[in-house]
């Protein structure tokens, strides 16, 4: 059976003592739960996030790394530095990554890739832009974005990989997708790694929907068939807020 996750992206946010801060109140206020539940502090932070909760079962994970193990790649990250500080996870694809740094499918299939050889689980996101709905295209981009960046993969390699569907326009925007919309493109996400695979594979990955997910939305969005679990932004820079999502799986 595919797991519960939820995981808080904190994204370019919280200096050293924050980051302290925040891990002690998410401590406290972590509850009884079948999920697994992560959070992604910027790099800086990460042995130090990593160490404060060696005891508990959260989760440290990375929000991005280098395609490349090591070298010429001035202000990088690679997997086996990750590694090297307690850092077995990745999130890779994320939308502010694919629009502020230039990623694309090719790219992102590389650091899958590099991700992988390193035992790293990696969490994949993706999602289609507020044009490509207008345009009814929302089905087309995501199909696309799977298969160019993940299906290259092999079977055995998905065990590794979760998904984590984002639509770009529900990013930070306090505009959510509604739960029929998230099931429905989940259910879509399942069935074309089904046809790509097989459907045993496609009933064993975690989709994560991402995208404004808050306390008084996440019950009814964690409560659709395919929906798996939530990945957090805002929502997880304050741990009542964050937990309280935990909760709601
Ligand atoms: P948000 O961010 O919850 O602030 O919309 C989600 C994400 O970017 O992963």
């Amino acid at each position: 059976m595919r797991n519960k996750i939820v995981a808080g992206n904190w994204k370019m946010n919280k200096d050293l003592s924050a980051t302290a801060d925040l891990i002690a109140d998410l401590k406290r206020a972590m509850p009884e739960t079948e999920a697994e539940v992560m959070i992604a502090p910027p790099f800086t932070n990460l042995y130090n996030a990593f160490e404060s909760l060696s005891q508990s079962p959260i989760e440290v994970v990375a929000q991005n790394m280098h395609q490349a193990e090591s070298g010429a790649y001035t202000g990088e990250v690679s997997a086996p530095m990750l590694k090297s500080v307690g850092i077995n996870t990745v999130i890779l694809g994320h939308s502010e990554r694919r629009a502020y740094f230039g990623e694309d499918d090719k790219l992102l299939s590389a650091k899958v890739d590099t991700a992988l050889k390193n035992d790293m689980r990696v969490i994949f996101c993706f999602g289609e832009e507020l044009e490509d709905r207008k345009k009814e295209k929302e089905f087309e981009v995501v199909a696309g974005q799977l298969k160019n960046a993940l299906f290259h993969l092999k079977k055995e390699d998905w065990s590794s990989i979760v998904l984590a569907y984002e639509p770009v326009w529900a990013i930070g925007t306090g505009e959510t997708a509604s739960p029929e919309q998230a099931q429905e493109m989940h259910a879509f996400i399942r069935k074309t790694i089904a046809d790509a695979y097989d459907q045993e594979l496609a009933d064993s990955i975690s989709i994560l929907y991402g995208g404004s997910v808050k306390p008084n939305n996440a019950a009814e969005i964690f409560s659709q068939p395919d929906v798996d679990g939530g990945l957090i932004g805002g929502a997880s820079l304050n741990a009542d807020d964050f937990m309280a999502i935990v909760k709601a799986i």
